[in-house]
């Protein structure tokens, strides 16, 4: 009997703490064990102190906070195996997406028990091994989304019976064998591009383009005929109940509507407040600096625009926090204004505003993308953007130094940290394989079109990182003359769309040499007279006064001479006048990497005293730290 009352007791405390604080604790304690065994790059802010339902970045809970329904988690940085026993205890979950993480192993056994699973985004993993022998548990699974990981075997039959089922993902992993007959008649989405399948193509999915097939082995026995000879097989059947379709569009229509102007609505009452709260938000910096100030705030004119991130990004703010944060105008560049956005919950992003974009919504968002999924150290990455009739506006990660524009260039003496040499080559190096990474881009025809050392940050090694690619062709042209980007801009370029890889490599050589002069570009003498960087080093060195070129800076620095000069001579072979003697980018990333190495017999000096490994004689440590 005792015993009993205790259970009881205990039963009731339960209850109530449940109650007190509607956590579901049970669910929590799986979610704690998750995190606790999964290391991850990026901290999350899961503290057992706090509730789950309210508080716990990525988790949402059912109304009655009963249970954990959905766990988002893209790009947090997770590294290792899924432990088991610990999300599968999520016995309502529905929602769960760990994209964009570096998760491997194999597909976690016990998700068996997730029987509510609805939407599973595990894209862009390590995950290895064949896929669950048995979908059919997940009857509810609408969405399958397990894109670029290494899962190989075969596609399981049992997907077909995934009556729910309306996008099936499997793109790029090392699938093989035949693809099964899928009668899925809800399916909408199919991939199945870059793997490894074979055998023919099974009749219920010729209604998909050819291309999410690609990459693969099948044939198309009927396909080849274009489809007005071929009666059997239209590769685009008429639906079988397409009455029944049309109400169901035609009620979507209306659902859809509806959110449309709720969102309208809730978007003005927004923009009203956040005005009366006193205009410095990032909202009335745009109408006061903006272009078109009774056009006003971004959205507000189509509700249904928002900011679209890239995957991998784990920002969580949308169009309004943006709008209500409190912003500085960080400078005004080639193409446009960019601002420090400082959000409300401390989180700060670089907004950049362009001014005078020359092409329409698609192509814009085309380029957008292309730049959005460049993801190297040494490129800036573009976490989202924005695009409605009045603005467009592009967020980056924020880099607290500034550039290196303006840390080379800003006030000497004072508190201005002196550069040294070793972080002008790190910077010149990183700069060099990012410009060289984003030259490989789409077939190896991408273009910066926009180097110069106020696009170049430090990443949080202390390597150069480039920012603001990819925007000379959505632009429109710029008078050559008048912009500040004269001085780094290649002799054969006279309207800035024309911009290519080679004149990328010119406007490189420019920050090599503005890096070894300590010069900017362009600078006046006290009278009219401009002077030209390029010029002056070129007469400079044909007077053979080669060390009066370097930096005075640099000159307390002892034996790096030999190690300058090389430099020097890297960058004059990037602005040679001749668009086609100048190297190619990775010719440059070698040769930078090359300075270093001639003086010691330490291939790899460089970089292991890069990462801190030994104290170098100035405080580049600091470079590593955001907060400083
Ligand atoms: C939960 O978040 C709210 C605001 O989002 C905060 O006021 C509160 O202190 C947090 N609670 C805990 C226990 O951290
Ligand atoms: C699954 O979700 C439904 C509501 O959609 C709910 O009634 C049911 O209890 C859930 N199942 C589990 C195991 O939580
Ligand atoms: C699936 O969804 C339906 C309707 O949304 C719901 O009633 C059911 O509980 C869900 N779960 C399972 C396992 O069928
Ligand atoms: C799939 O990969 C695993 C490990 O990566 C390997 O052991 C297995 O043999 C592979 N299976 C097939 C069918 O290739
Ligand atoms: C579909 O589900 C039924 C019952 O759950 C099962 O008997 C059948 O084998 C499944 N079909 C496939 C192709 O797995
Ligand atoms: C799956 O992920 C890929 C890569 O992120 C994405 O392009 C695609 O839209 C996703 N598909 C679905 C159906 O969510
Ligand atoms: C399918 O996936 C491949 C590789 O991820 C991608 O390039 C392609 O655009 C996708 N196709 C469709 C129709 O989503
Ligand atoms: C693709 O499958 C064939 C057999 O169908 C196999 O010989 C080949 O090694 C596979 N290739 C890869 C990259 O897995
Ligand atoms: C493609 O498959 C056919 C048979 O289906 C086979 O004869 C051929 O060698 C395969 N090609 C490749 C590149 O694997």
């Amino acid at each position: 009997m005792k015993t009993l009352y205790i259970f009881s007791g205990i039963f009731l405390l339960g209850l109530i703490f449940s109650l007190g604080n509607a956590d579901p604790v049970d669910d929590k304690q799986a979610l704690l064990e998750f995190v606790s065994h999964l290391p991850h790059l990026h901290p999350i802010n899961w503290d057992k102190d706090s509730p789950v339902c309210n508080n716990w970045t990525g988790v949402t809970c059912s109304d009655d906070k009963s249970q954990v329904i959905s766990v988002r988690l893209p790009g947090v940085g997770f590294q290792g195996a899924i432990p088991p026993n610990t999300l599968s205890r999520l016995s309502a979950l529905q929602i769960l997406s760990l994209r964009s993480n570096r998760i491997s192993g194999f597909f976690p056994s016990d998700f068996v028990n997730l029987k509510n699973l609805t939407f599973l985004y595990l894209q862009y993993n390590d995950f290895v091994g064949s896929l669950p022998s048995d979908f059919s548990v997940w009857k509810n699974l609408t969405i399958i989304n397990l894109s670029n990981n290494r899962f190989n075997g075969s596609i399981p039959n049992s997907i077909s019976n995934l009556t729910s089922l309306q996008a099936l993902n499997l793109a790029t992993n090392s699938l093989s064998g035949e693809i099964p007959d899928l009668q899925l008649s809800s399916l909408q989405q199919l991939n199945l591009s870059h793997n490894n399948l074979s055998g023919s193509m099974p009749k219920s999915l010729l209604r998909f383009p050819p291309s999410v097939f690609s990459g693969n082995n099948i044939t198309f026995e009927t396909s080849p005929l274009p489809p007005a000879l071929s009666p059997s097989f239209p590769p685009y059947p008429k639906p079988r109940n397409s009455r029944k379709i049309g109400e169901m569009a035609l009620l979507g229509i209306i659902v859809a509507a509806c959110a449309l102007g709720l969102v309208a609505f809730a978007f003005l009452l927004i923009v009203c407040c956040s005005k009366r709260k006193g205009g410095d938000g990032f909202s009335g910096k745009l109408q006061k600096g903006g272009m078109s100030p009774e056009k006003g705030i971004p959205g507000s004119q189509d509700a249904n625009n928002r900011l679209i991130f890239f995957d991998g990004c784990n920002f969580v703010f949308d169009l309004e926090d943006l709008l209500r944060a409190s912003a500085e105008v960080l400078g005004k560049g080639t193409f446009g204004t960019t601002y420090k956005a400082i959000l409300e919950d401390a989180t700060t992003v670089v907004v950049k505003r362009l001014k005078e974009v020359s092409v329409g919504k698609r192509e814009f968002e085309q380029q957008m993308e292309v730049v959005g999924n460049i993801r190297h150290e040494n490129v800036v990455e573009l976490r989202a953007y924005y695009h409605s009739k009045d603005e467009k506006l592009m967020v980056y990660d924020y880099y607290s130094l500034g550039s290196v524009s303006t840390i080379l260039h800003g006030k000497r003496g004072g508190d201005r940290m002196p550069l040294d040499w070793d972080t002008r080559l790190r910077i010149a190096l990183g700069a060099a394989r990012g410009i060289a990474r984003i030259h490989a881009e789409n077939g190896g025809k991408f273009v910066h079109g926009n180097i110069k050392s106020s696009n170049i940050f430090l990443n949080a090694r202390g390597y150069g990182c480039v920012s603001d690619l990819g925007l000379t062709t959505v632009m429109s042209p710029l008078a050559p003359p008048i912009s500040r980007a004269a001085g780094y801009r290649a002799p054969e370029v006279t309207d800035t769309r024309k911009a290519s890889q080679s004149s990328d490599v010119y406007s490189f050589g420019v920050v090599l040499l503005e890096l070894l002069t300590g010069k900017s570009p362009i600078h006046a003498t006290g009278g009219d007279e401009v002077i030209h960087l390029v010029r002056w080093v070129h007469s400079v060195v044909r007077e053979e006064w080669t060390a009066e070129v370097f930096d005075v800076e640099l000159m307390r620095y002892p034996n790096i001479e030999e190690e300058m000069v090389e430099m020097l001579q890297i960058a004059m072979g990037c602005v040679i006048r001749m668009p086609d003697q100048r190297p190619k980018m990775p010719d440059v990333v070698r040769l930078i990497e090359n300075v270093r190495h001639t003086d010691t017999d330490n291939r790899s000096s460089f970089e292991t005293r890069s990462e801190g490994s030994t104290p170098l004689p100035t405080t580049v440590g600091t470079y590593s730290s955001p907060s400083q």
